[in-house]
């Protein structure tokens, strides 16, 4: 049994210098561990609920109210309790809310709690965070994902110049995570040149830290990724793939359609769009293609994509095992975007994992445009095995974090 001493919370700021929260739990042999937590702005409405408060301070982004419930609520009702590991933990804390969206002490809060919960106890058992968070898994098998790199940012992580939220990299010509992530500097050097010299500007870095200058329409985006990958000596297909976030819920029309840049589109138009540009390029995924209550085209869109590329879910699931369910049973997707703070607990986030893997689902985890320089995200893609981690772009600390632990973890281990 693992026995709780102390339970602790701050409020810290991310990478957008919005509130978030850091919590330290010690357990009774003084074994302690301190997490931060991240935080999303391209929200699916599904998610589990963060709590802020709303008022004047940090204009309405405060996050007293969350600490406030961890400091006292939850601190008081697991001092002294012992726990036999993380599921116990998380149903305590479950219980403890009470509500199914976890509003009632905050997502951010209880998330908090279960994060710095695996961190003490993977310290306890001497392992490393990554051994502890495979050790969850019924049949583990620890590896290095595969980098999905933001270069190009629009809609809701830049100034909504384009549509299209995110054109990733996925820079395959290395053996290595580190081989990688030095064939992604270049690409991003050579997209910084080719932007400086066609806009006469240096390109504004968007929430991920990718670039956003003001590309006319989304396809741009891709036409210049693809630029970008040949003035830097690679080629496209082997060397390099290319993948895209829509975020679509966030370009969704109330009648149903959808404004992408200046056209309004049928769903089935954007269908056609997005395999077109999958004929074109060497697109691995298609994230949230359509709004996440556009439960009727998903299906569509992942027949018509087909084994060409991913039909990738993130708001349309949003790492809720009851949403993934219905997703698997009306083949709407074929891979799960992993997000642990859309849930809330390690457990819950587990669950929906295995369920995606389940169904044979692809898995890509995930971080949030609002980052802390906390690096649990790459232990988890580790651990758990993610095909693909997202992490966003090879610029700010909070990004950063995560690569160097991946690049740390590939020195010391001998992992595949
Ligand atoms: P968010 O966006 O963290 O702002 O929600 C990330 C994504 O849509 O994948
Ligand atoms: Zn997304």
């Amino acid at each position: 049994m693992i026995k709780i001493k102390t339970v602790d919370a701050w409020e810290i700021l991310d990478s957008r210098g919005r509130p978030t929260i850091a919590a330290a739990l010690c357990l009774n042999d003084d074994t302690c561990a301190v997490v931060s937590i991240p935080s999303g702005a391209s929200t699916g409405r599904a998610e589990a609920k963060e709590l802020r408060d709303g008022e004047k301070r940090f204009r309405g982004l405060g996050c007293h109210q969350a600490v406030t419930n961890l400091r006292e609520r939850i601190a008081a009702a697991l001092r002294n309790e012992s726990f036999d590991g993380q599921e116990a933990l998380d149903a305590r804390l479950l219980e403890l809310d009470g509500t199914s969206d976890k509003s009632r002490l905050g997502a951010n809060a209880i998330l908090a709690v279960s994060l710095a919960f695996a961190r003490a106890s993977a310290a306890r058992q001497h392992l490393e965070l990554f051994e502890y968070f495979a050790s969850l898994l019924p049949s583990p098998s620890p590896r290095l994902p595969e980098l999905t790199i933001n270069l190009f940012s629009g809609g809701k992580h830049a100034f909504g110049q384009v549509a299209i939220q995110d054109v990733l990299v996925l820079p395959r010509s290395g053996s290595s995570i580190s081989a990688n992530l030095a064939q992604m500097y270049d690409i991003y050097q050579e997209a910084a040149a080719i932007i400086r010299k066609r806009y006469a500007a240096p390109a504004l870095t968007a929430d991920e830290g990718g670039l956003a200058p003001p590309f006319a329409k989304s396809s741009e985006m891709l036409d210049t990724a693809a630029e970008a990958v040949n003035a830097a000596g690679y080629e496209l297909g082997s060397e390099v793939a290319l993948a895209i976030d829509a975020a679509a819920s966030h370009f969704v029309t109330a009648d149903g359609k959808y404004r992408l840049d200046d056209q309004i589109l049928s769903p089935s138009d954007l269908i056609d769009t997005f395999y077109s540009w999958a004929e074109r390029y060497p697109l691995v995924s298609v994230e949230d293609g359509l709004a996440e209550e556009d439960w009727n085209h998903w299906p569509v869109l992942r027949q018509k994509l087909g084994d060409r590329c991913l039909t990738l879910a993130d708001d349309l699931t949003c790492t809720n095992p009851a949403r993934i369910q219905q997703a698997i049973d009306t083949a709407a997707a074929n891979a799960l975007l992993l997000k642990v703070n859309q849930i809330g607990t390690l457990t819950e986030a587990k669950q929906a994992y295995l369920l995606a893997r389940s169904a044979g689902w692809r898995v890509s985890i995930s971080a949030r445009s609002g980052e802390t320089e906390d690096n649990w995200l790459a232990d988890l893609a580790v651990g758990w095995g993610g095909d693909f981690i997202k992490i966003g772009s090879i610029t700010q600390s909070e990004r950063l974090a995560k690569y160097n632990r991946l690049l740390q973890i590939e020195h010391t281990r001998s992992l595949g």
